[in-house]
């Protein structure tokens, strides 16, 4: 979910929504907005996108100068208009948005049933509200003290916004577990769960920690902990330019994205990569240089399409560095009690740095000693904070839901990690690195001869298959984990159900699937394992599916035996899945666009998943 708040002079309604549409890329299953005008709450909200909320308000006068606001992707209760935040206490006095989970809200909900409070959503969130304002009316306290008194007594994760009829001009905020940013602006703030709502004011902000809240007036900022102690707000200057969170031209930030690649993919071994000298700078990687050397094994830990950059990274280190690695999905490796120790060195990868399956295994795997290095996108992220080191990707803001420059940048940091690890051990030849490195260096310029090439015929692909029912993917070793994320990225923009496979494995089981009508995607570039994927294709061949290949320039073989022939520039085979994955996010987003889906916001999914 995205949260959003707005104090100050200004008229908040329109902040408030301009910042829920930043932050839609959070979920978009409903959307809400609280103001407080003349000590009164006003509260909308409504099912589906910002947009459904925007023309519920229509024309109202909406006068307030403070509101919250929120996105949602639904945990607790089906997509509603019942379920959106903001909810309000039985009393109308209170209004609160939430993003997270509360764990113990079923008891909390039974003691205030008991006491005669009743519910008007299925939501967790309605039942903390309530739990706050029980808790102040019995205590005769202030609103900030029933939040601390309710947040010790509650399990789970969240990041809440409260506003209180009685308090004209405060925001009450706290967080655990969920991202909050304060905005500070002349004599106004702004809240967000990522700076992007306040960047067109200001880009002055202080990042709140867990156990931390906050009271937010138009001039003043308090910072507590749950004992009640102030504490004093940090505040940093943002980095970042509004026109990395716009859409320039473009008709979906996906597509930008996926043409910004040349130069995230630059910026990403910029400074820490020198050709010439074939020399690699990876500052975080020497701050846990003696664990590494000494580290009996790496785990990498990750979701979604930062996994696929994991599994990569496995085979890559491994090859490289002669080191076992293991990668494990973070959902999975935070409940089997893994075995680990100091000598463990978790590799955390991960676009948002708050995706909190990974957030919660790395705070136990530091509990065990394990050290931590983040890959991560986000500056100033969870993960990239609890980490005891790391590399950022410097993707810039990655808005569109599904995942393409994050990726490439992802494996760039990994291979420069890889690589780095390597050379300090002794077990990369000093001619290899080099090799590796300028491959590593024409990257950005190859990516760009498949944007300026390939569109085309890309899309014809895109045309002739955006019928189809299902699709498979195939791929060997380093292409591979390429399949699984070309399988993932059109399940995610086109809601056509596709598997990755590895190209040999796909006989036990995948080639039942294959038929007159099934498009099969061989990633067969030109590497070690090419023949052997070019028998695989003659066994789909064989079984009449439809053979789309990804190759190398000037192939000759798999010409003659794919219908349809995408070509990335010849490279090592180490680094070409880098370019081997830019036509497959290319045909799943023209796909997608063909069968008219909203691409950037594809359904049910969220882009940053806060929730276990
Ligand atoms: C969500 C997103 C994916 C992403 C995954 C992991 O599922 O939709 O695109 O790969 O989370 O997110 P992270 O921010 O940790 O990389």
């Amino acid at each position: 979910c995205g949260i959003v708040g707005y104090v100050g002079s200004k008229a908040a309604y329109p902040i408030l929504i301009e910042g829920l549409k930043r932050l839609e890329y959070r979920g978009y299953d409903s959307a809400g907005v609280a103001l407080l005008a003349n000590n009164k709450i006003q509260v909308f909200k409504k099912e589906g996108k910002v947009a459904a909320l925007e023309e519920l308000v229509g024309e109202q006068e909406v006068p307030a100068s403070i509101g919250i606001g929120h996105t949602r992707w639904a945990t607790h209760g089906e997509p509603c208009d019942r379920n959106a935040h903001p909810h309000v206490s039985n009393d109308g006095s209170i209004a609160m948005i939430h993003n997270g989970i509360i764990e113990n809200y079923a008891q909390l909900k039974a003691e205030l049933e008991k006491k005669g409070y009743t519910f008007k959503s299925d939501t967790d969130s309605e039942v903390l509200v309530n739990f706050i304002s029980d808790i102040r009316t019995n205590n005769d306290c202030t609103l900030e003290e029933a939040v601390r008194v309710a947040l010790n007594r509650i399990t789970g994760a969240y990041v809440i916004l409260l506003l209180d009829e009685n308090l004209p001009n405060t925001i009450i905020a706290a967080r655990k577990g969920s991202p909050l940013v304060i905005g500070i602006g002349e004599k106004e703030h702004f809240l967000g769960s990522d700076a992007s709502p306040m960047l067109a004011y200001t880009k002055d902000v202080v990042y709140i920690n867990d156990y931390e809240m906050v009271i937010v007036r138009p001039d003043e900022l308090i910072l507590k902990n749950h004992t009640n102690e102030k504490l004093t707000p940090y505040v940093q200057r943002l980095d970042l330019d509004l026109a990395a969170i716009e859409k320039g031209g473009y008709e979906h930030f996906m597509l930008k994205e996926i043409f910004e690649q040349p130069q995230t993919i630059y910026d990403s071994f910029r400074g820490r990569l020198d050709v010439e000298q074939a020399r690699l700078t990876l500052s975080g990687l020497d701050a846990i240089q003696d664990k590494l050397l000494a580290a009996r094994r790496i785990i990498i830990v990750a979701c979604g399409t930062s996994w696929h950059a994991g599994l990569l990274a496995e085979y890559l280190i491994e090859e490289l560095c002669r080191v076992n690695v293991e990668v494990e999905y973070a959902s999975e490796f935070r409940y089997r009690n893994p075995i680990l120790d100091e000598n463990d060195v978790i590799i955390a990868v991960s676009q948002s740095g708050e995706t909190a399956d990974t957030l919660v295994a790395l705070e136990n795997a530091k509990k065990k000693g394990a050290t931590v290095f983040g890959i991560v996108n986000v500056v100033g992220s969870s993960i990239a904070r609890l980490a005891d080191a790391g590399a950022y990707t410097h993707a810039g803001p990655e808005i569109g839901v599904a995942s393409t420059k994050a990726f490439t940048a992802q494996l760039v940091v990994l291979q420069l990690f890889a690589l780095k690890l390597a050379q300090l051990k002794g077990t990369v030849s000093p001619e290899r690195f080099t090799e590796l490195v300028k491959a590593l260096h024409a990257v950005p310029e190859q990516v760009e001869w498949i944007l300026n090439n390939q569109l085309d015929r890309i899309k014809e692909v895109a045309r002739k298959y955006r019928g189809a029912r299902d699709f498979l993917f195939l791929g060997r070793g380093y292409n591979f984990p390429i399949a699984l994320e070309g399988a993932l990225k059109l399940k995610e923009i086109s809601y056509i159900h596709a598997e990755g496979y590895p190209a040999a494995e796909m006989k036990h089981g995948p080639i039942a699937l294959v038929d007159e009508h099934l498009p099969v995607v061989f990633i067969a570039t030109k590497d070690p394992f090419y023949e052997k994927v070019v028998s695989n294709m003659q066994e789909i061949k064989a079984r009449k599916g439809r053979l789309v290949a990804v190759v190398s320039e000037g192939d000759k073989v798999a010409e003659t035996l794919a219908e349809d022939l995408l070509v990335v520039p010849q490279s090592d085979e180490l680094i070409s899945p880098l370019l081997a994955v830019i036509p497959l996010q290319l045909l799943s987003y023209y796909i997608g666009v063909e069968l008219q889906l909203d691409v950037d916001k594809p359904r049910n999914l969220a882009k940053s998943v806060t929730v276990e």
